[in-house]
């Protein structure tokens, strides 16, 4: 059998680990002295959460010799680990809960159904429709036998997070719980103030209480590709943070960026949001020894995992209405519902994407292995570049030629503020080459399973009804109208022009 890409880990990475003794070992030179009561000041030693009777020892064990980690298609997985995630019922949450919930880790979650409330007010739903949260409960269990212990809690409510962190005591908490729109953001200065108190001051809460309640929890805390906008140079998007050999020269002077920051554009105030969660995140890490994974994160698209496909009352959401519809998703309901896919501006520009089973791959295995305490870090969770009219026509040419549907493709004035012609260079090598990630869904063939979804009788009754909250009336200069548009052609009748994507994994 291969290495597991976490059997070298050890109780440093591991949740169970309650580190004692001096420690002093990182590079900004800071210590922290955690108490041991022993005599020996200068020893690091850990005690197991979960096998007390050990007592103390040395912090060296590794995944692949401890009892509680078995091995698994993810690597090695910590027997019955506690899980919490925050916007479970969600397109990611819902999804994430099963697929763990099946795999024997112990799930709890939260929501305050603000998703709900926001399609709502848009005047548009879920095409695929979804039970509420008690009924969604019911059907894991029955169908599934899973347990996952729920509670309506809004992130801004502090006293309620921190109780329902007090009683779980979460090993790794799956922060999804944002608003994530930047159409939503930009509506007006109501809806913008919404997102940035939702998204910074729920973060914000929610540190503060980790520190105090779990602060060996590893956060995993969704970011977005978004976050670094995408640099007219070229210049690549590293992950988070500066390579050890990145340079900078200026003035006939030389300096290392490596281990710093790398520079953040935001395309919106959802996405201005998410570069100030990372600011925080980071901080957090840096005074209180928290550990976090940052994931900035591609657009996803699809509707399958193994176990959303077990049922039909087990899917998870999808949106197409103009804030949440997410380009792909939203493209291939439109196929299915005979209006052009509607491409913003000319269409050249570039976005990383991942299918949905492929994101949440990522995820298990980050949950499995976690970073050392104060440590933090960030990964581009990306397994494609396109260029958004690359993909209408990928989309129309499967509509037409497997489904016999009759798919266009129309040009609209961009509502956004964006380079519609840029080079794209994207680094994701964290995952391939630390985590043992290899994709596994294939766009066209997630596509066509999308489609086949799309076509379902009561889907496509459900995108009809909704079918006029598709195209966006909302200009990032705060206007509300339709965009003109600016040509209509058939699929195959352009040439991909524009520059041509490097992803570097
Ligand atoms: N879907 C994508 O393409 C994509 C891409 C990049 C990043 N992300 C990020 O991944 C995360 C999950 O995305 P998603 O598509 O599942 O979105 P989603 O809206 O379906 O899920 C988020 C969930 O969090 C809940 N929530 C929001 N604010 C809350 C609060 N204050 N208290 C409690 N619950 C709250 C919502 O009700 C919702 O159920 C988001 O942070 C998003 O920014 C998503």
């Amino acid at each position: 059998m291969d290495k597991m890409h976490n059997s070298d880990k050890t109780c440093w990475n591991c949740p169970a680990a309650k580190l004692m003794g001096n420690v002093d070992f990182r590079a900004c030179g800071q210590a922290r002295e955690f108490k041991a009561g022993l005599d020996e000041e200068e020893e690091i030693v850990i005690e197991c959460r979960r096998r007390p009777e050990l007592g103390y020892f040395e912090p060296n064990i590794t995944f692949e010799q401890c009892p509680e980690w078995i091995a698994s298609e993810y690597g090695y997985i910590l027997k019955n680990m506690r899980v919490m995630i925050l916007g479970i019922d969600g397109y990611l949450g819902w999804t994430l809960a099963l697929k763990l919930g099946k795999l024997g880790f112990q799930i709890s979650g939260l929501d305050n159904y603000t998703r709900r409330d926001c399609v709502m007010e848009k005047g548009a739903h879920t095409i695929i429709p979804i039970e509420r949260m008690t009924q969604r409960l019911k059907i894991a269990r029955d169908i599934l036998g899973i347990n996952i212990n729920f509670r309506k809690i809004d992130l801004l409510d502090a006293s309620k997070v921190r109780e329902f962190l007090e009683e779980v005591k979460p090993e790794a908490i799956v922060h999804y719980g944002e608003i994530p729109s930047a159409p939503y953001s930009m509506a007006d200065s109501e809806h913008a103030v919404r997102v940035q108190e939702n998204n910074v001051i729920g973060t914000l809460k929610l540190l503060w209480i980790i520190k105090d309640v779990v602060p060996e929890t590893c956060l995993i805390k969704l970011g977005t590709m978004g976050e670094y906008g995408s640099p007219l140079t070229g210049r690549p998007l590293f992950e988070g943070l500066f390579p050890a050999d990145a340079i900078i020269k200026w003035d006939e002077r030389e300096w290392s960026l490596g281990g710093e920051t790398t520079p953040r554009d935001p395309v919106s105030f959802y996405h201005a949001s998410k570069v100030q969660d990372t600011f925080n995140v980071l901080e957090a890490c840096k005074y209180w020894w928290l550990r976090s994974y940052d994931i900035m994160q591609g657009v996803i698209y699809g509707v399958y995992t193994e176990e959303l496909a077990v049922d039909k009352k087990l899917r998870t959401r999808y949106d197409i209405d103009e804030w949440f519809g997410t380009v792909i998703n939203r493209f291939v309901a439109q196929a299915v519902t005979g209006i052009p896919l509607t491409i913003y501006g000319q269409g050249e520009q570039i976005r990383g994407f991942i299918a949905l089973n492929d994101a949440m791959q990522c995820m298990i295995r980050l949950i499995v292995s976690p970073p050392e305490p104060g440590q933090y870090d960030v990964v581009n969770q990306v397994s494609g570049l396109y260029k958004i009219s690359d993909l209408a026509e990928a989309i129309a040419k499967i509509g037409n030629k497997k489904f016999n549907l009759n798919v266009m493709i129309k040009r609209i004035e961009n509502p956004r503020v964006e380079a519609d012609n840029h080079p794209l260079e994207v680094v994701s090598r964290k995952l391939p080459r630390f985590f043992g990630f290899t994709p596994q869904i294939d766009l066209e063939e997630e596509i066509e399973r999308m489609i086949e979804v799309l076509l379902e009788e009561e889907i496509k009754k459900r995108i009809d009804l909704k079918k006029h909250t598709i195209l966006p009336v909302t200009t990032w200069q705060g206007e509300k109208r339709e965009m003109k548009e600016l040509e209509k052609y058939e699929p195959g009748t352009r040439e991909s022009k524009g520059y041509k994507p490097i992803f570097d994994t």
